[in-house]
């Protein structure tokens, strides 16, 4: 095994917290679903997609250096959002906080001079910042539509005609 017991039990962690997030957006997804805003439906199930990645990416990590996957628990996600500004909200937290769990991977791999996970870090270093930036965008959109939900909706698809 490459990496230390304590870097195995972080990562295995991260993995959980990653598939978390994955269910929480979906969760998300399915609520914006059910009140007819399909945009923001499909915006919250690309993030659910790419949570999914997140946590596959590093499942295979720990595979290849020799390492054992151990899966915990995915918490059910909250689901009694008063408005859209409040489900978005927990999602920037989310990303903060997985934010500040990849950081604590960062200096646990320092501190062991582990420079191979220090590396595969860095993917999720930059990934984060997007995240977050995109999370921040997003409850800037919906705090200045307030009460007009579609203005959000319209914004988002000309931003996601843009990006294919
Ligand atoms: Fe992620
Ligand atoms: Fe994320």
């Amino acid at each position: 095994m490459m990496i230390s017991e304590a870097m195995n039990t972080k990562l295995n962690e991260q993995i959980a917290a990653e598939l978390s997030a994955a269910h929480a957006y979906l969760a998300m997804a399915c609520s914006f679903e059910s009140k007819g805003l399909k945009i923001l439906a499909q915006w919250f199930l690309n993030q659910h997609c790419e949570e999914r990645e997140h946590a596959m990416k590093i499942v295979k990590y720990v595979q290849d250096v020799g390492a054992v996957v151990v899966l915990g628990g995915v918490p059910a996600p909250q689901g009694d959002f008063a408005d859209a500004e409040e489900m978005v909200v927990a999602a920037h937290e989310s990303e903060c906080k997985i934010t500040s769990m990849i950081n604590d991977l960062v200096s646990l791999a320092e501190k062991e001079k582990d420079y191979a996970t220090r590396s595969f870090l860095n993917y999720f270093v930059d990934e984060q910042v997007e995240e977050v930036a995109s999370m921040t965008d997003l409850l800037d959109l919906v705090r200045l539509a307030g009460d007009n939900i579609l203005q959000v909706e319209s914004r988002i698809r000309h931003q996601m005609i843009s990006k294919t």
